[in-house]
Parts: C-alpha cells; structure tokens; sequence
C-alpha cells in the first residue's frame, strides 16, 4: 500500500479512483468521527485560511467550512481525480462558498507558499513515499505561526486486527509494512510521529489520542467496508477464487465477537500530532 515509485504512487491514486464512489458512503461512521476528533485539537478559526492534504470527500472539510465562515477559505487537495470529484460534489450539496478542491500530489504540493494559517492531513502522510520530505514541503505553506495536524492512526484493536489478519497470507512485501497499523516506524507511537515533525521544521510538536469506535452492523457491512476504502488493495491481492473462503473465515472471525444482534464494534486509537511553523 506504501507507493515506492511514481509507478506505484499512480496505482495508488488509481486505487483511491476506484473505491471513492462508495468511499465514506457505505453507512459505516468511521471518516467523519475521526476528522471531528482531529478538528477538535485544531479548531478553525474564522476568517482563517485552511489547507486539507489528502482530503478525500472531504471528511475535515465539511467540519471546518462552517466555522472559518465566507471571510477565510479552505483549500482541499488530493491526488485522485475520483475523490476530488466527490469532494466537490459533497461541498457544493453544502452549498459551501469558501471551498476549493484541486487535483495535486501531497508529497510534491504545487499550492501557493505560506499562504495557509492552517494545515490538516487525516490519515494520509503514512501513504506517502516520502513522509519526512512530504513534511519538509508542507512546513513553508503555512504563514509563520501556522498550525499543522497530522492524523494518523494508534495501536488498533487487537480484535479487529485478528479480523484483519485472514489477508496475511496474501499480501506482498510492501503491504506487510505494518507502518499503518502503528507497530513500525515512526507510525508507531507518539514520539516516532513527533519526531517526524519536529526534524522537518516544526515547533511545539506534540500528540493528542482519541478513542473512535466502529461498529459495523452486520458481517456483509464489514465487508462492503473493506471494499470501500484503500483496504480494498487486499482484497485485489486474493485469487478471485480464494475470496469466498478468506470472506467466510473473516466472518467466523467477526462472529467470536460480534454482539446478539449481530453488529460489532471496534475501538481503534487516533493519534493527532500538531506542531506549528516557528513564527520567526
Ligand atoms: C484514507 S484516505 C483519507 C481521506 C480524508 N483525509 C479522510 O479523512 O476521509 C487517504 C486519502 O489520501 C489520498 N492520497 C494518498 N496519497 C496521496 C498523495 N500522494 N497525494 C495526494 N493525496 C493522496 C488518497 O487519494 C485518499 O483520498
């Protein structure tokens, strides 16, 4: 899932085309409840200027456009054309007039230098193939002072990890890079990330975790889930032959903790790390 060559960045982005139809859309509250933990550590300002790395549909966006009001604005950018068709359905349905959403690459941002007071990125950076250049980029957008927040995720729930893991015997090399999940690398704990910030730049690094739960209704819920977002790699990575008894083990496995009525919820730990751009 870690693209390592423009090759595979595109095939990324490819990726995010394919599930952003369905993405954030399949009635699983996951997106929203973490842009709106991250938001609350990084709230707008009105009249303020915003720039979303990564935006996706717009999870952040459609929580800061209200607040920063028709005298700031707010700039989402990612590079999937799908997911930026999206955004831009969902903020014109908002019938926001301070949104922009544009077509650009995170690690090689093409956006105006230090004109943005705020920059956010939710569950994005460790898709990158260069985190701490991607960083380092990021850093002069701001305006002296400006705020970054960075989220991405905590140690995951060792139940929907077991859930998970009937993808292991599949997955190549560059999908078993367990950066995402936090157990390697700098995505794995706080001071990894912190460090991470402050070496490109930033000031007055520091972590913030949330508990978001996830409740899937139903086995057929997950997995249209899993479809729907970049998860969607792993199931590309099964023979089409083999997906019904990977589907079938994934259910047994839901089963051993799923509630009476058939739903089951997961906790899973959001880590924010906000810094700011040194002001002198
Ligand atoms: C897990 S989604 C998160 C989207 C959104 N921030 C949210 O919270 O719903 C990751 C997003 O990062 C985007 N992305 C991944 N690599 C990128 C890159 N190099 N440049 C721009 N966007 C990228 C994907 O297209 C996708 O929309």
């Amino acid at each position: 899932m870690v693209p390592e060559t423009p090759q595979q960045g595109g095939q990324l982005a490819r990726l995010f085309d394919a599930v952003s139809e369905t993405y954030d859309a399949v009635g699983v509250d996951f997106f929203a409840p973490v842009a709106a933990s991250l938001v609350r550590h990084l709230p707008p300002r009105a009249g303020e200027s915003w720039l979303d790395v990564g935006c996706g549909r717009g999870a952040v966006i459609q929580q800061v456009a209200d607040a920063i009001g028709p005298g700031g604005r707010v700039l989402g950018t990612d590079f999937s054309e799908g997911m930026v068709r999206q955004a831009r359905r969902a903020v014109a349905a908002s019938e926001f007039t301070n949104v922009e959403i544009v077509v650009d690459d995170a690690q090689d941002p093409q956006v105006a230098l230090g004109s943005f007071t705020t920059l956010s990125s939710s569950l994005v950076l460790f898709f990158l193939p260069a985190p701490d250049s991607a960083l380092r980029r990021w850093l002069p957008l701001l305006t002296p002072g400006g705020r970054l927040g960075i989220t991405t995720f905590g140690p995951m729930d060792e139940r929907w990890m077991h859930v998970d893991a009937v993808f292991e015997p599949y997955l190549p090399d560059s999908m078993r890079d367990a950066r995402t999940t936090g157990a390697k690398g700098p995505f794995g704990s706080d001071e990894g990330m912190e460090g991470l910030v402050s070496d490109a730049g930033f000031s007055g690094v520091r972590s913030a975790t949330d508990v978001v739960e996830v409740t899937f209704a139903s086995a057929e819920q997950w997995h249209d889930f899993t479809w729907s977002v970049g998860q969607r790699a792993m199931w590309l990575a099964v023979p089409e032959d083999e997906r019904a008894s990977v589907r079938a083990e994934a259910e047994r496995r839901l089963a051993l903790v799923a509630a009476p009525d058939g739903s089951v919820t997961f906790r899973q730990a959001i880590r924010h790390t906000l810094a700011e751009r040194p002001a002198g």
